[in-house]
């Protein structure tokens, strides 16, 4: 009965923590739903006006599952609210988490303009003793330049604590992964922080691993260099499947049941993108190279998947004699399926590359409606998979949705004008397609080429 009562007491104080999260993106905005679906009451920040008025239409900036029911009702409990006033939000809150942008400089090393200045803004406007949480990804010392900069930067000298929680989220899953993450790291040497920052999380129910701040920083650049090693280590060995005639998702399949190695992150295909995987290595070579050690590992993993984009247009150029003038259908332009996020897609290389061929694109993507309209002015984006197959002389897959994996592949080859078909994502099987009349060729495997000459 005591137990029960302090649990309530602990909860309502719980509860009560305000927390502002600054930065409305795919990280900031999912936290925000997620702390709000457990209880919190949560006040998001974002600089882009248009983006708030949005949020407070009930419009998503951004596409992932569940998203949209989940903060509609929780803006309707009146745990979630919107606004571009980062004084309010900092004013009302006890916690206040950046999950703004990090993106890459053109020399390789981590942005953190946006992270300096919000941190600045929030040292301004600080009116009582405040916790001050990290969640965009940071190089290793960041936490301690953001303590300098509060300092530096604030009108009255309220006590503070910055702690630094990487976040693990996977677009496309990502309400699922904050909500039942392998574990919450957070990063302080603080015990004031460490107790309240464990109990913002206690009701996540997921390890909760306190460590330094330090450690917080590496552990994300860590966990993500080693998952785009994975990625690109499977590349290379679909590359030598190719020459020696094994079938690269079979050999994942069963290194995969060794527990020390896991199937998880052992998909070949034509590369890793997304906002992530690309900046964050680039960010670690730099940030390593700036005490003078030579990431090796890291370097090749890059370059290997540098290449590995490139993959579809090689197989497309042996294929078409000639690209010029011939229309190539592409199916998906997003990094990954279900998201709406296109930063650093191979779809970019690919259309890329056969515009500079000379060749014409029609595109489609379940929920992508153009790609970086800046880049590329000439693509004929259509409604639905079928349109984008339709009178083609090749189609190329990017993106393994779902959808695709249902179509009538007999369907789609009536309505080609050639037959030529690349799997970026291996997800159709080879036998069928040669029965359907395809050229198919995919990744890590014996393509139709090699099925002919086999048989
Ligand atoms: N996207 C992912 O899958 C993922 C996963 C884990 C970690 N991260 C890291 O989390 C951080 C955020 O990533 P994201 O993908 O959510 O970025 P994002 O670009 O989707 O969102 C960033 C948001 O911050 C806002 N913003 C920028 N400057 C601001 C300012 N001064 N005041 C208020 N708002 C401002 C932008 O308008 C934008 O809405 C990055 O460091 C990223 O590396 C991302």
């Amino acid at each position: 009965m005591i137990k029960l009562l302090f649990y309530l007491i602990a909860k309502r104080r719980l509860l009560k923590v305000k927390i502002a999260i600054v930065g409305t993106g795919y990280v900031g905005l999912v936290s925000a739903v997620c702390f709000a679906e457990k209880g919190s009451r949560v006040i998001c920040v974002d600089n882009n006006e248009e983006k708030i008025k949005q949020l407070n239409k009930g419009i998503m900036p951004i596409y992932e599952n569940d998203l949209e029911d989940m903060l509609n009702k929780n803006k309707c409990s009146k745990r979630l609210e919107f606004t571009t006033d980062l004084e309010y939000a900092v004013q009302k809150s006890d916690i206040i988490i950046i999950a703004v942008g990090t993106p890459m400089l053109p020399n390789g090393h981590a942005d953190l303009s946006q992270v300096e200045s919000v941190t600045e803004n929030i040292a301004k406007f600080m009116n009582e003793y405040k916790i001050i949480v990290n969640k965009s990804t940071v190089p290793v010392g960041t936490q301690k330049k953001v303590i300098k900069l509060i300092r530096d930067n604030q009108i009255n000298e309220y006590d503070f604590d910055v702690v630094s929680n990487p976040e693990f989220l996977r677009e496309g899953t990502a309400i699922y992964d904050t909500m039942h993450g392998d574990r919450i790291v957070i990063g302080t040497d603080n015990e004031r922080a460490r107790k309240i920052m464990t109990k913002l999380y206690a009701n996540f129910n997921q390890s909760i691993i306190l460590t330094s701040p330090e450690n917080a920083e590496m552990i994300k650049y860590a966990a993500n260099a080693f998952l785009a090693t994975k990625i690109s280590f499977i590349n290379e060995i679909a590359n030598i499947c190719e020459i020696v005639g094994a079938d690269v998702q079979e050999i994942a399949k069963i290194i995969g049941m060794d527990k020390r190695i896991s199937p998880e992150f052992l998909s070949a295909g034509i590369g890793f993108g997304g906002a992530c995987f690309p900046k964050d290595t680039k960010a670690l070579i730099k940030f390593t190279e700036g005490f003078g050690y030579d990431f090796k590992i890291v370097k090749s993993v890059i370059e290997v998947n540098e290449n590995q984009k490139t993959k579809p247009i090689e197989k497309l150029t042996n294929a078409l004699s000639c690209v010029k003038g011939r229309t190539i259908g592409i199916l998906g332009l997003a990094f990954k399926p279900n998201t709406d996020d296109t930063r650093e897609s191979p779809a970019i290389t690919i259309i890329n590359d056969i515009q500079k061929l000379g060749g014409k694109i029609k595109a489609y993507d379940p929920i992508v409606k153009d790609i970086d309209k800046i880049k590329f002015d000439n693509i004929e984006y259509v409604d639905t998979a079928y349109d984008a197959v339709k009178d083609v002389d090749a189609v190329i897959l990017v993106t393994e949705w779902d959808e695709f994996k249902q179509l009538d592949l007999k369907k789609v080859i009536k309505l080609m004008k050639g037959n030529i078909f690349i799997d970026g994502r291996n997800i159709y099987k080879y036998t069928k397609m040669f029965k359907l009349g395809y050229e198919y060729y995919c990744i890590g495997k014996k393509d139709s080429q090699y099925y002919k000459k086999s048989r």
